[in-house]
């Protein structure tokens, strides 16, 4: 079996010696070397460059190596008939909590707010509420948006949670499609973005969101940058019906030179590393997943290319 590692932005070499440790039958190969692509059965891949991937005619699966496949699916001809894996592992959950832990805590203990005192030279301190008495809101309750809910009810928040279909998490009040968005939105002082980017979530952080959020709320988008109208967050920001941002991830990345995410005072950026594939973990799932598949089995993770996750 040819299994072909179409990784252009990552180290493709690393991933071929991980999979052939843990499966030496594998034959596999790195692209660009691609050999003859009709013996290509199985793709592993990431930001593939644009029709790439119609070019293998006996395709049989591809693996994506980020839990998001809307990169994959953007490309009008991704072979929409070959199973799509999505990359499930807890250890992006880990990486994900993490990072929604510090920006919330971040926000909820507004530091955001005090380093803006710092640069005016101002002491003025606020009491904060408990933890209970603050509402974090999660859009997308998928493997991330779950174990990030978990955690923050830990940590004693009053965590919301919306998505397109009703899911249930324990301790967190679920919402669902349009039909209870405003009413998610009205009660989230802490909304943070854990969706998938889809036909329906595009430019879902904008004007009409805002508004429907409390006077002065945060946002956390963890999620892409396609979810965010750029315009319309400066806008909420600038009028302080969204007091403060912290933005992982950027319609064009690297964010481009002079877009005014860089300099704005509410807003902090880095650069899409809430969450990353950790090689080890993730080869292992994909071997396991394929060994499986190969044996008769069900392949787990199959993305409904329709739905867009
Ligand atoms: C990263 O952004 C991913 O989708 O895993």
């Amino acid at each position: 079996m040819v299994l072909l590692v179409n990784a252009p932005t990552e180290n493709g070499n690393a991933w071929r010696e991980m999979f052939l440790q843990l499966d030496p039958s594998l034959e596999v190969r790195v692209w660009p070397d691609v050999g003859d692509p009709a013996e290509v059965d199985v793709a592993f891949a990431w930001r593939t460059r644009p029709g790439d991937l119609a070019r293998y005619p006996n395709l049989r699966v591809v693996f994506s190596l980020g839990a998001g496949v809307d990169g994959l699916l953007s490309d009008p001809a991704f072979p929409r008939q070959v199973p799509l894996v999505r990359m499930v592992d807890p250890n992006l959950g880990v990486l994900m909590t993490e990072y929604v832990l510090a920006a919330v805590l971040r926000h909820h203990c507004e530091l955001d707010r005090y380093h803006l005192l710092q640069q005016a030279g101002r002491w003025e301190k606020r009491v904060r509420p408990f933890a209970g008495e603050r509402v974090v809101g999660i859009m997308g309750l998928g493997e991330l948006g779950a174990s990030a809910a978990v955690a923050l009810r830990g940590l004693g928040f009053h965590v919301r949670g919306w998505s397109r279909r009703i899911r249930t998490v324990p301790g967190v009040e679920t919402y669902a499609g349009d039909a209870g968005l405003s009413t998610f939105l009205a009660g989230s002082q802490i909304l943070v973005c854990l969706l998938p980017l889809t036909a329906q979530t595009r430019g879902i952080l904008g004007a009409s969101t805002f508004a429907r959020m409390p006077h002065g709320s945060c946002l956390v988008n963890a999620a892409r940058g396609g979810h965010v109208v750029d315009a319309d967050l400066v806008a909420a920001l600038d009028a302080g019906q969204l007091s403060s941002a912290t933005l992982d991830v950027f319609e064009t990345e690297p964010l481009p030179a002079g877009h005014p995410f860089w300099t704005h005072p509410r807003i902090l950026i880095t650069p899409h590393i809430a969450s990353v594939t950790s090689l080890p973990t993730a080869a292992a799932l994909v071997i396991e997943n394929l060994k499986q598949w190969r044996a008769g089995g069900a392949l787990r993770n199959v993305v409904d290319p329709d739905r867009g996750y």
